[in-house]
Parts: C-alpha cells; structure tokens; sequence
C-alpha cells in the first residue's frame, strides 16, 4: 500500500493508472476509521484495479473550531485497517497544499438546487459548501471510476449525486447502506467520543427509528414525525436537533405517503452529535 501527503507525487501516480487504464475506487474520508467506511473500502476493492482512501479532516466543512479540534484523529491506526482491507493507495494531503488563504476564508458558492436549506443545511450553515468544496476537489486529483459514499449521511449524498450532475463529473456514485454496531446504532467516528451510558442512551434512536417504520402505515408523517420526536426526547441524555421525513429526491418535507420517503435524525447525545435516518 502506497500513503502520499505530497499532491503532486499523487498525481504522477494517477497520470500513471490512467496510462494503465486501470479503473480506481474511490473512498473519501476524515480518517478516524470504523466498520462503515470498511464496507466503502471492501466493496471498492471488488469492484475495481485500484483503491485510493483519502484521509482529510476538511475544515471548511466544519461550523465551529471546537467540533474541528475534537473530530477523532489516529492515521496509524487508519493505515493499518486499510492495509488489512487491501487498499492499494492512501492520500492524505496537508489542509495548506489542499486550499489557498482565499479559500479558507471565503465560502465556496455551488448551486444545490434547494438540497441544501433543509435538515443538516439549516443547523450547518455552510456546511454542505465545504463538502462540495473539498469532494469536488478531490474527484479532480483522483479521477475516479466510482466514488463511495455511506447512506448514513442521506443528505451528503444526494447532494454529492447533484453535484456530479452539475459539474459534469464523469464518476459513477455507489451508494452504499448504513452499518450499525450491534445495538443498531449507526457507525460513525463520533461515536468513539461517547461514553459506555452514552452508548446504551443513543442506541435509543435506531430502536426509535426502526419502530417507526410500523407505525407509518396508520399514522400521518406529521404525527409520526411528533412521535418520533417525543419518544427520542424522552431518554435520558438525548435531545433532538432536528427530525424530518422527507421526499428521497427533493428532500422536502412529506405530508403523505405517496412518494418514497426518509426519515432523518440528529440528536445530541451529551455534546455528541448523531445522525441517522429510515426509509419510509
Ligand atoms: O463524509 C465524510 O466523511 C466527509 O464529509 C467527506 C465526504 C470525506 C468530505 O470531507
């Protein structure tokens, strides 16, 4: 397994692949690796000559410094898990080679269509222009067949499929299910923050969820989305940001169930917060 921090020794090695024709998988990440990005990492390995794992925690993607400093790092500890899984290629550029002062300091304007004002778009003012920023960038360096990307993050990723659609990107998305600890709760590289309490309380959310999907055929989506709300509300140590079912294309909020609809979550659990969603 090759790791390059340098960008342009990445991308003599990409300039190289192509030459091959070699087709590449693609797995973004912010390290602090778990179960869930292992499904991206083996699925992209099946499918392709090449797997590249990048390894950036993106700043401009963040809302606040503090969530920034505290996002979970250990790159040894990635290195050996991708080495495991057979990752031929690890990229993990420096925050200064990636963006210039200007792009550190303005916000990076893209079109989303609407995608982007609801949900995770409304409590991360921002947010989503950091991903496109640093996505968009990425796909440029690596020029990948197929990129990955975890249905955990349902908003993420129908903006991701927006994005490539607008840009003209040439890359095929998999979109890929959620993995779930044994609890149900949804994998994710916050959840090494929570405590062993923490970790039974949030488990509460996925139960919640599953739950509701029985529920659905005798109550409206505002009802249920109340239901939802309360019962989550109700356990100790949680406390619901958001919670909304919306249509899977526009993401807007459903008043019946006509159309293929999601449920997504964000809950603190402490100062730790959850996402997670359910298909309806
Ligand atoms: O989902 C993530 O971990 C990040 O948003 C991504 C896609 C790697 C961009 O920084």
């Amino acid at each position: 397994m090759k790791i390059f921090e340098s960008i342009n020794e990445f991308q003599t090695e990409i300039e190289s692949l192509k030459a091959n024709g070699k087709t590449i998988g693609f797995v973004p990440t912010m390290g602090a690796l778990h179960e869930g990005h292992l499904a991206l990492v083996k699925q992209s390995v099946s499918e392709n000559d090449c797997c590249i794992v990048s390894i950036f925690v993106n700043p401009t993607q963040f809302n606040s410094l503090s969530d920034l400093e505290k996002y979970p790092r250990d790159f040894n500890k990635d290195v050996k898990l991708l080495k495991s899984e057979k990752c031929d290629i690890i990229f993990a550029p420096k925050a200064e080679d990636m963006y210039n002062i200007n792009e550190l300091k303005n916000r990076f304007d893209f079109d989303f269509g609407g995608l982007d004002t609801v949900m995770e778009g409304q409590f991360r003012p921002g947010h989503f222009n950091g991903v496109v920023q640093i996505v968009s960038k990425l796909f440029k360096l690596v020029q990948p067949t197929k990129a990955y990307f975890g249905e955990k993050d349902f908003q993420q990723l129908s903006i991701i499929h927006q994005m490539v659609k607008v840009l003209d990107f040439n890359i095929e998305i998999v979109d890929c299910p959620i993995v779930r600890e044994d609890s149900g709760l949804a994998m994710s590289s916050r959840n090494e923050r929570l405590t062993t309490e923490q970790r039974a309380q949030a488990a509460e959310i996925s139960k919640t969820l599953l739950e509701s999907c029985s529920l659905a055929s005798h109550l409206s989506p505002c009802e249920l989305t109340t239901k939802v709300i309360d019962n989550i509300n109700s356990v100790d140590g949680l406390v619901v940001e958001y919670f909304d079912i919306v249509d899977v294309k526009t993401l807007q909020t459903v008043n019946s169930w006509i159309n293929p609809a999601v449920g997504c979550i964000a809950v603190f659990c402490g100062e730790v917060r959850l996402i997670d969603n359910i298909r309806y």
